[in-house]
């Protein structure tokens, strides 16, 4: 029965609930130190469109399963196909499950800075290696985190995740605009404009095209079915296609706008030579702690505060995706009552986030864990980066190109179409037939490729790119 699952109540309640499990940490964290390491506009230009020519077009075939049968992913496999297809659906959860275990350590974080930047401790940015070794604090910013995650899934769709997604998406579109009118008044914005947007063609090789693909991916919280699990509370009555259209517009068009907040002010603290771009990781964590402090102690602290509360906010919206998917699970499949589906998952998963929590220093086996061949050489990296490579760069598009594979040769695309055609008014055939055309080749081959290229280089050091 659908309504004892629970529902979302309105159109726009489910477009910002798929939104803001897309828009994350991977959007405002990951995606503009991945623009300045990919050439600046040059990644953007492929990130686009890769968004909207290979995503777009698993995000729909995730929806429309997920409205079909009303299930969770396991569920929805079995309900689709033969018995077999729901170990697609397991492998999605124990995606989700691993995934939420470490970014849940890095919302901590980001928490964290929240409350260290309210207090004018600016100097946390230069402390960031030290300050992820405190364990007793980030892992109480963690356990905060996932609380707050938890009581979030735990009053169920409308009245949970509808409804937080309904006051923090548009808080956070606020903030997000406020921080970039500001920062487009500092000296040298131009400077972290032009790099942001003037294409670097010659940055872009096989690591740049792959990672751009696996960022898209991410971004988009496809892969694992959470697209599955919220698609199964959409009415009749939602036009699926439009739907995936505007929660993709609205994921890219945020990440663009992190770009927009965020190079201008590494643009003004470096002087326009954009040093701090080439940190990676630590742009954010890092590098604008530093910007925030230039600003002087108050403004410093309303600007630096609102920025990391923007941070949780984004990721608090995602965290909540990752977990409603096992959750899900539980509550269809096994018949656990959704409070103990959702208190016992996040206490498990919060269990299994230990070791990515004690791997950035504290623990010296869990910090060197392994080799991971990365930009042709292998790196000594640390449990989490372990995890983020089997669940996120492995799983992910791996469930990507099984997902396609089943609609289009399991399930068949004519009964996508017809349950794509379900509450579609207006429907331009071009689209529906391009759908067709990638899940049947484009999206099972170069996700496939993805896939396997990833297991070679990262695992074995052998480089086909
Ligand atoms: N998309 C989110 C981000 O960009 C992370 C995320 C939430 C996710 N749910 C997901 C990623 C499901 C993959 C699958 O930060």
């Amino acid at each position: 029965m659908a309504t004892s699952r629970g529902q979302f109540n309105t159109r726009i309640g489910f477009i910002l609930a798929a939104a803001g499990s897309a828009v994350g940490l991977g959007n405002i964290w990951k995606f503009p130190f991945e623009v300045g390491q990919g050439g600046g506009a040059a990644f953007v230009v492929l990130y686009l469109t890769f968004c909207f020519m290979l995503c777009f077009p698993v995000m729909v075939s995730e929806i429309a399963i997920g409205r079909k049968t009303q299930l969770n992913p396991v569920g929805a496999f079995k309900k689709l196909g033969h018995g077999n297809w729901s170990i697609i659906g397991l492998l999605g959860i124990i995606a989700g499950v691993l995934i939420l275990s470490f970014y849940n350590v890095v919302a901590g974080w980001a928490f964290g800075y929240f409350v260290e930047i309210v207090q004018g401790n600016f100097g946390i940015g230069e402390q960031f290696p030290e300050y992820i070794q405190q364990i007793f604090k980030v892992g109480a910013y963690g356990i905060i985190f996932m609380t707050v995650t938890a009581f979030i899934v735990s009053k169920g769709i409308a009245g949970g995740i509808e409804k937080a997604s309904k006051i923090l998406m548009p808080t956070l579109f606020i903030m997000i605009i406020g921080l970039i009118a500001y920062s487009l008044t500092l000296d040298g914005a131009m400077e972290g404009i032009k790099f942001y947007l003037v294409p670097d063609f010659s940055e872009i090789n096989g690591e740049v095209v792959y990672s751009a693909l696996g960022q898209a991916f991410f971004s988009l919280s496809l892969g694992m079915g959470a697209l599955i699990t919220y698609g199964s509370y959409v009415s009749k009555q939602q036009n699926i296609v439009r739907s995936a259209a505007l929660i993709t517009l609205t994921d890219v068009s945020i990440a663009f706008l992190a770009g927009l907040m965020i190079f201008p002010f590494v643009a003004y603290l470096s002087n326009g030579s954009m040093e701090g771009v080439a940190g990676g990781p630590g742009l954010i964590f890092m590098t604008l702690p530093g910007v925030f402090e230039s600003l002087g102690p108050t403004l410093g602290v309303v600007i630096g505060s609102v920025f990391f509360l923007l941070l949780s906010f984004a990721a608090l919206t995602s965290t909540v995706s990752l977990l409603e998917v096992p959750v899900a699970y539980l509550v269809d499949e096994k018949k656990i009552k959704r409070p103990y589906a959702v208190w016992g998952m996040a206490l498990f998963i919060f269990v299994i986030g230990i070791p990515s929590l004690l791997g950035n220093g504290y623990v010296e086996s869990l910090t060197s864990f392994m080799e991971i061949h990365k930009e042709g050489e292998w790196q000594t990296k640390g449990f989490m980066d372990f995890v983020e490579l089997i669940a996120s760069d492995t799983f992910l598009p791996i469930g990507g190109a099984l997902i396609s594979i089943f609609v289009a040769y399991v399930w068949k695309t004519n009964n996508l179409n017809e349950e794509i055609a379900i509450g579609r008014e207006n429907a331009i055939p071009l689209v529906t037939k391009y759908i067709n055309f990638a899940v049947s080749f484009i999206c099972p081959v170069i996700l496939g490729a993805i896939a396997i290229t990833t297991i070679l280089d990262r695992f074995f050091g052998v480089q086909i790119f």
